[in-house]
């Protein structure tokens, strides 16, 4: 497992694999890895020749009042997670002076309305951050494929949007969320929450779930389902900053569910603010 810096040396490893032929993957991450991150990298390895980690804290993509400074980093034991799952062939870290020569840039990418909703409406910058991180990522890198994980449904859409409308030579690829068993969906920032806090914020899922049953049942009127969700929200004492079933491509409001939709909540729970969803097929 290569560890490289600077965009030379991630350029020098495109440039060899591309004169052999191999096809890339590149899976993108903020560090502080668990076994949700993992998985996408156990995907990368299935899909593609050669797997890149990026691994970089995009300071981009936070708010003034975010948790920036305290977001949880550990590289160390990154490498050690990686090199124990034995599916990366190199991983890209690079300073935010690499990413950001001048500490800015004066171009960004943003993906119009789908931005502004669901948590844009709390987090205004926040995707313009994401896809203008992740549009330089993929340029620096130039994958064939880009891997994220299905738990952060809103930046994967998003990012399926700019892909197909600024025509980005990628495959994305979208890879379920995994649970603690509790059904908790795994997050770096888990880490900020304490033994009884997370047992609060199982309610999530639950709440996702129970949405689901009476989905299954032919229920089909989302403010239905979006009142059962915070019912059971209500029940552990949890109010969400919003729950929403939207349309899984365009992230517009759906009152009646007739195509694939995501059902998806933002919460705080103490300090953390967890995000959560699931996709409902009316077709399955
Ligand atoms: O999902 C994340 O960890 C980040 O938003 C990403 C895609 C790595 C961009 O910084």
């Amino acid at each position: 497992m290569e560890i490289v810096v600077t965009l030379d040396q991630m350029r020098f490893w495109h440039e060899s694999w591309r004169r052999v032929g191999k096809t890339v993957a590149l899976v993108p991450t903020m560090g502080a890895l668990h076994a949700g991150h993992l998985a996408l990298v156990a995907k990368a390895a299935e899909i593609a020749d050669k797997v890149v980690v990026s691994i970089f804290v995009n300071p981009l993509q936070f708010g003034p009042s975010e948790d920036f400074s305290r977001y949880p980093r550990d590289l160390t034991l990154d490498l050690e997670k990686l090199a124990h799952l034995g599916k990366a062939d190199l991983i890209f870290n690079p300073s935010v002076e690499v990413m950001y020569p001048g500490g800015t840039s004066l171009t960004t990418v943003v993906v119009g309305e789908m931005s502004q909703v669901l948590c844009g409406r709390s987090r205004p910058t926040h995707f313009a951050g994401v896809t203008t991180v992740v549009t330089k990522l993929l340029h620096i890198v130039q994958p064939d494929v880009a891997v994220f994980g299905q738990k952060d449904a809103q930046q994967l859409a998003i990012i399926r949007q700019m892909v197909h409308d600024l025509n980005f030579p990628v495959k994305v690829v979208g890879v379920a969320t995994v649970r603690e068993p509790s059904g908790l969906a795994l997050s770096s920032r888990n880490r900020y929450l304490s033994p009884e806090e997370k047992e609060k914020a199982s309610y999530l899922y639950q709440g996702l779930k129970a949405a689901e049953t009476l989905f299954q049942r032919g229920e089909r009127r989302a403010e239905v389902l979006v009142a059962w969700v915070k019912n059971t929200l209500a029940e552990a004492d949890l109010s969400a900053e919003y729950v929403e079933c939207v349309d899984f491509e365009s992230l517009r409001p759906v009152e009646i569910i007739e195509r694939p939709v995501t059902l998806a909540l933002a919460a705080y729970v103490g300090t953390a603010r967890l995000i959560d969803n699931i996709t409902l097929d009316p077709g399955h």
